[in-house]
């Protein structure tokens, strides 16, 4: 009876926190494909290549797996004009969902989000 009653309990956490990841994953997924919508628009991968893995300039995916947050995003805003990056700072497309735009690339990085185009889910 005992072993019964705590089974129900934690079968009723795990449906909780199931529909709670859920519920946050699909929110992570609409800012996740806007930024991959942004960042096509943008064209990076006219210099970073095909899925951003690099051409004339580095790996996108390798720059947000190797680099902290910070590092990332101040590559992305600020640029080195004199070698060929372009600075994205007021640029409202890029500048504005930075962060997911970040968040895209480092999931692209640790494996948890695909090369290729983004379902919509929102
Ligand atoms: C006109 C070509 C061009 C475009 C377009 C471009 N980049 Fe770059 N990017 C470069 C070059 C060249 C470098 C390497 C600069 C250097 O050597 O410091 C670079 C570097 C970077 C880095 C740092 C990589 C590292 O290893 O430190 C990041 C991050 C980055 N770009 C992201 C982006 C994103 C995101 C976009 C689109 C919003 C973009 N780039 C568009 C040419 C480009």
């Amino acid at each position: 009876m005992r072993r019964a009653s705590s089974g129900l309990a934690a079968g009723v956490l795990c449906v909780c926190l199931a529909a709670h990841a859920e519920a946050s994953a699909s929110a992570a997924d609409a800012s996740l494909a806007d930024a991959w919508r942004a960042v096509r628009t943008a064209d990076c991968a006219r210099c970073h290549g095909k899925d951003h893995e690099g051409l004339a300039a580095p790996s996108i995916v390798g720059a947000a797996g190797t680099q902290t947050r910070e590092r990332f995003i101040a590559a992305v805003l600020d640029g080195n004009p004199p070698m060929g990056m372009p600075a994205y700072r007021g640029n409202p497309l890029i500048e504005d969902r930075i962060d997911a735009i970040y968040r895209y690339f480092a999931g692209r990085a640790d494996g948890s989000i695909p090369a290729g185009a983004l379902p919509r889910r929102d």
